[in-house]
């Protein structure tokens, strides 16, 4: 059924025109246009990430870039040209790997449905089946139907994603510029349950905190003398650690007892303590059950962000290159 098609048949349906512009997203948009689409990403993720179980953490930090640079419009799957660096390329100290894994479950969905199924909507996908893998359940909905962006630039990237060296005012102003808020920027923010963090994205705190040679106090000392013994400089960038020890691969809301403990590996993580507000919130998501309540609602919320739908954009034949 054609976009056209659809709309209106909505109007009939619900009669208010509202409900039914073509400029959001909903679910199963797919539903007429590739109806194996989400099984065929599904699928082909759980194949992935069985082979390697680094790839959930990869894809769910791929998808919060993509919504927080330009939207979900698939611009960080984009690679540089001779003209233009891209997003992808923007911080060194980034990799976010999985690039390649990416572009083979676009790869076979287009066997299957040739120009249907965006890129940005099988990053949000893939995010999602990979990260519920384990459980045998999905762990948020993902409505569908973003359009890709054909602009990537690594200024964009930098301006845009917070730094882990981010104090809570600066946090709390990025993710309010995205139209998300303060129990969004703490929820989401239980996304480092599971992955790791290279050195040199939090060395600072072990080794030159005020730019005297000190630590950072709002750092357990304990795991400060363990974190040196990993990592020895601060410009080491090879070197990673667990952000939520004991249960990297586990996603749970075990990165708030880290948080607690004063263990969060960034200066962002142990920012969330600094606010009367979000230390509230830290200790409400103590409490699993909600965690993966909110966690769920606040995905819903940042994959739509700035997302391009209707006639704008384009479907990419292949997520690493415009059409
Ligand atoms: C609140 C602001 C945030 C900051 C400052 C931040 C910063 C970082 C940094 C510095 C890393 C380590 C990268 C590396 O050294 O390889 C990282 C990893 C990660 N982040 Fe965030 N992040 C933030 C929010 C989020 C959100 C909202 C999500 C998703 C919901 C997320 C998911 C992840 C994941 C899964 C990893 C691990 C990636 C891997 O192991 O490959 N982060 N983050
Ligand atoms: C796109 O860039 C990635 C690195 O981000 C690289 O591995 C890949 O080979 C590039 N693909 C093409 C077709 O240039
Ligand atoms: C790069 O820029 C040059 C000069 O502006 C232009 O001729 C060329 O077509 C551009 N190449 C690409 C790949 O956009
Ligand atoms: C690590 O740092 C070195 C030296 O500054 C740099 O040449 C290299 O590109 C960096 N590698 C990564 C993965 O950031
Ligand atoms: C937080 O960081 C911002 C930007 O780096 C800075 O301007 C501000 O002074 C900091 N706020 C506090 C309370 O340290
Ligand atoms: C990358 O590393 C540099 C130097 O260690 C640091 O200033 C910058 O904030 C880091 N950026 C991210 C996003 O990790
Ligand atoms: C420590 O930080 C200060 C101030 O930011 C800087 O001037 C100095 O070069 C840093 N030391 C090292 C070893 O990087
Ligand atoms: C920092 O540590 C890394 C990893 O141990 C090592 O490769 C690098 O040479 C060290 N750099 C300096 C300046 O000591």
């Amino acid at each position: 059924m054609t976009n056209q098609a659809f709309i209106l048949l909505c109007i009939v349906v619900f009669g208010v025109v509202g409900t039914c512009h073509g400029g959001s997203l909903r679910k199963g948009y797919y539903k007429y246009t590739c109806p194996d689409a989400e099984e065929i990403i599904k699928k082909a993720t759980e194949k992935h990430v069985a082979n390697d179980p680094t790839l959930p953490a990869r894809f769910l930090r791929t998808h919060f870039h993509d919504c927080f640079v330009r939207g979900c419009d698939g611009s960080v799957l984009l690679n540089s040209t001779t003209n233009n660096t891209a997003e992808k390329d923007a911080i060194p100290n980034l990799t976010l790997a999985g690039f390649d894994v990416i572009d083979d479950l676009k790869a076979e969905v287009e066997k299957k449905c040739p120009n249907v199924v965006s890129c940005a909507d099988v990053l949000a996908l893939a995010a999602r089946d990979a990260v519920s893998f384990k459980f045998q359940t999905p762990l948020w909905e993902v409505l569908t139907g973003r359009r890709d962006g054909r602009i990537s630039r690594i200024s964009e990237a930098l301006a845009n994603i917070p730094s882990p060296l981010s104090n809570f005012t600066a946090l709390l102003r990025s993710f309010t510029s995205k139209g998300l808020n303060v129990h969004d920027l703490v929820v989401l923010s239980g996304g480092h349950t599971i992955g790791v963090g290279h050195c040199n994205t939090f060395s600072n705190r072990l080794y030159n905190f005020t730019g005297r040679s000190n630590q950072d106090p709002s750092l357990n000392p304990t795991y400060a003398s363990f974190l040196k013994t990993q990592c020895e400089n601060l410009s080491d960038n090879t070197t990673f650690v667990p952000m939520d020890p004991g249960s990297a691969l586990t996603f749970d809301n075990n990165y708030y007892v880290t948080v607690k403990q004063n263990k969060g590996l960034f200066q962002s993580d142990a920012a969330l303590l600094a606010n009367k507000g979000s230390r509230k919130i830290v200790d409400e998501l103590l409490d699993s059950k909600k965690f993966f309540t909110e966690f769920a609602q606040a995905m819903k919320r940042m994959g739509a962000i700035g997302v391009v739908t209707g006639n704008e954009g384009e479907i990419r034949k292949k997520c690493f290159v415009v059409n």
